[in-house]
């Protein structure tokens, strides 16, 4: 039976191609998906970059059907179910000191609104609303939501929707191949980028700038590193104007980068942290924003029974949601997942830079089980050489991912060293056939 597709209207998807070869996936479990074909895919993604503790985990899976069967939905305004703040409190705990509080969203989208507008209300709320300016960096990306798209800084995800959010600056990115072409970890050059900042003050002024949001590694754009004493560059900047510092930690959140957050990885704690993706494994949409007890405890005042923060969604805390993000957290504790890339992450830079030399490859950059492989765009087609690849990895049953001409990869936590030959080995054998 052929299926009819057209009703489908996919995100960030080329329509037209994938039609005319759909890629359906039907089944997972553990590193793997299977396609409609019935052929095994390993999943060199953790689907989107969420799937940290592998496919279909059996403790989350029962604690979804449980959840569904006991308690369906809990109204979050006024009202709240227990899981809600049990969930709270555990993501709390791994969170660096200070990170205290947690609003629920359901996408990491929603998360960067979310942390943008308690910015910019926590300085209203304490007697400085002049600071309603909000800064971004050029290639970042915080989601697809007015507010994101606008400190973001990808022109493709920008130019079509008119004006954005007024009053958005943004600083430089970090990206230097130049200086920094095939680092290992953290690149060694790019401290002083985060001086930029400096430039915005003088010219808008700090009392006029409530926030600068940051991805501590930026994943969409191509995989960028912070280079080495940039982050800690940029929190001193902010502590020294007032500005508050958040970092998008959607993607390196929960184990991505080798311990729970990036900001410990990198030993620089911001004022809030957008998450998403890995706190349900990916299995329930779910985002949320940590949030430093200091700005939490501002909000805290007036009258009792009014409202604190005019913010949130119907679905914030979902049971659901809930229940998939404690058994989460339990499963990474009882594999010590959200360690395991610093652990394996040695070997996984090795496959990755044993690529240096292949055909095509300009650049490799890592930290923990994150890789990027940026190719030399084919001249008058950018983006086209690395779709290539991924058609032939997936060809190969590998499900890698490419953005403009780096190829991404983020493998489910769980990943063994044998998968991680067999990506790159992938990558490897189309690069030396792609033209
Ligand atoms: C850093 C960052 N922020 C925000 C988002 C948006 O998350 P979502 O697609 O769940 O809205 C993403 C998604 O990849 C992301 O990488």
């Amino acid at each position: 039976m052929t299926q009819d597709l057209s009703a489908y209207w996919m995100p960030f998807t080329a329509n037209r191609q994938f039609k005319k070869a759909p890629r359906l996936l039907t089944r997972s479990e553990g590193m793997y998906y299977w396609d409609d074909r019935g052929r095994q895919i390993l999943d060199g993604v953790a689907g989107l970059w969420c799937v940290n503790a592998g496919h279909a985990r059996p403790k989350i899976v029962q604690a979804i059907q449980a959840q569904a069967a006991e308690l369906d939905y809990a109204p979050p305004f006024q009202m709240a179910h227990p899981k809600a703040f049990e969930l709270a409190d555990r993501i709390a705990k791994l969170a660096p000191a200070g990170l205290d509080h947690v609003f629920f969203t359901n996408s990491g989208s929603e998360s960067v609104e979310t942390a943008l507008k308690i910015a910019l209300a926590y300085h209203r709320v304490r007697g400085e609303g002049s600071r309603t300016r909000l800064i971004g960096r050029e290639r970042g990306y915080h989601g697809v939501n007015f507010g994101g798209i606008s400190v973001g800084g990808i022109v493709g995800n920008r130019k079509m929707f008119g004006t954005l959010l007024g009053g958005v600056d943004h600083i430089r990115h970090t990206h230097d191949p130049a200086r920094n072409a095939f680092s290992v970890g953290q690149p060694a050059h790019g401290a002083e980028l985060a001086d930029d900042l400096e430039r915005l003050v003088a010219l808008h002024d700090a009392s006029t700038i409530a926030a600068v949001i940051v991805e501590p590694v930026a994943g969409s754009t191509g995989v960028l590193l912070p280079p080495q004493g940039y982050l800690q560059r940029l929190r001193e900047i902010c502590d020294r104007h007032g500005i508050l510092l958040i970092f998008d930690e959607v993607i390196t959140g929960f184990g991505r980068t080798g311990q729970p957050f990036a900001s410990q990885t990198f030993g620089v704690t911001p004022d809030l942290v957008t998450l998403a993706k890995g706190v349900t494994n990916g299995t329930v949409p779910m985002g949320a924003v940590l949030v430093k007890d200091t700005i939490h405890d501002t909000f805290m005042n007036g009258p009792e029974h009014l409202i604190e923060f005019a913010h949130g969604y119907t679905y914030s805390a979902h049971p659901l949601a809930c229940a998939a993000g404690l058994a989460t957290l339990d499963t990474y504790a009882e594999e010590g997942l959200l360690t395991r890339a610093g652990e394996l992450g040695g070997y996984f830079a090795e496959g990755l830079h044993s690529l240096k030399g292949e055909p095509h490859v300009i650049d490799i950059r890592n930290v923990g089980f994150v890789g990027g492989i940026e190719l030399a765009a084919r001249p008058g087609e950018p983006g086209k050489r690395a779709f290539e690849a991924f058609l032939d990895c997936y060809e190969q049953g590998v499900l890698i991912r490419t953005t403009g001409d780096v190829i991404a990869l983020s493998p489910p936590l769980i990943v063994e060293r044998a998968q991680i030959d067999r990506i790159v080995e992938s990558i490897r054998t189309a690069l030396r056939r792609l033209a």
